[in-house]
């Protein structure tokens, strides 16, 4: 067996919250792989310098959080499709030649968490809450998942018709309050910040939503919000956002350590134990 030690980690600034070393720490163990995946804390004025030393330090990659995943756009060498289309890259591997490529896993997290919660767009329109990058990780998970009709409803609602503008005619724009959106829909997502640790509560009414709508948040942190609850007391089935950020740490794992891990029950408790 050869003696060389896979190298990956995560770049954020702070990065000390990131759950991502305790996730990819968990497969590393559980696959027998000699491999390390550490935090690494990157200002934003050194995010070129940082990415651009991984193939002289040894890592096959690193995983990108807040501030770093738009800034990177402008450092790689190439980016994929999924990556440009969000706007954002949260993986970057080092290729044989020391190229550097973006890629952004978000989106794929966000689908394979609906879909293990069997989610079924029913031909019916979605409601996205929030007009961010989160937001915009949804919408092209959704439109790949062949969704017909997305609705984005945000506070800025500028913001919202920018996104129906670059994204096209699927998606439509209302304000946070117009709630009437909600009517019909298949699927409810809070992609806004609104919900977490810290913040408000997102205080949006859901008496227009289907019974039948599936609810999400992105939020993770708590993991039950306050809309997730609601939505649960009356009736719907809701999908917490945790499982999100372990889907999208799968393709990553894949392409710095070369092994497909999986998504278990007992991967969640341990990565809750760390929240
Ligand atoms: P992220 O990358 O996590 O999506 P972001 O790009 O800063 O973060 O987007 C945050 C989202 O949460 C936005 O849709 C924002 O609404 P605005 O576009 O109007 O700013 C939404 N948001 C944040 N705080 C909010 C609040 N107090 N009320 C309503 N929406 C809020």
């Amino acid at each position: 067996m050869s003696d060389v030690v896979l190298k990956a980690g995560v770049m954020g600034w702070p990065v000390e919250h990131s759950l991502s070393p305790r996730l990819h720490g968990y497969w590393l163990e559980r696959a027998h792989i000699k491999g390390s995946y550490l935090p690494l804390a990157v200002v934003p004025n050194d995010l070129s310098n940082a990415l651009k030393s991984l193939k002289e330090n040894g890592y096959r990659g690193v995983n990108l959080t807040v501030p770093h995943k738009e800034a990177a756009m402008a450092i790689v060498d190439d980016i994929d499709d999924i990556a440009r289309r969000v706007g954002a890259i949260n993986t970057v591997v080092v290729c044989e030649d020391g190229s550097l490529e973006g890629r952004n896993t978000d989106a794929y997290g966000f689908s394979q968490n609906l879909l293990s919660a069997q989610f079924q767009h029913q031909d019916r329109p979605a409601v996205i809450l929030g007009a961010g990058g989160a937001a915009r990780a949804a919408i092209v998970a959704l439109m790949d998942l062949g969704v017909p009709e997305i609705r984005i409803l945000n506070r800025t609602e500028d913001k919202a018709q920018n996104l129906a503008r670059e994204f096209g005619s699927r998606l439509s724009a209302y304000a946070l309050s117009n709630v009437d959106a909600l009517k019909d829909a298949s699927l409810l997502v809070n992609a806004t910040s609104l919900g977490l640790k810290g913040q408000p509560p997102l205080e949006i009414f859901l008496g227009t939503l289907p019974v039948g709508a599936l609810v999400t948040d992105m939020v993770y942190a708590p993991l039950m919000t306050d809309l997730l609850k609601r939505a649960a007391a009356r009736g719907n089935k809701v999908v917490d956002g945790l499982g999100m950020l372990l889907h999208q740490a799968r393709p990553a794992f894949k392409a710095f350590y070369g092994v497909d891990p999986e998504v278990t029950p007992s991967l969640r408790s341990y990565v809750l134990e760390g929240t």
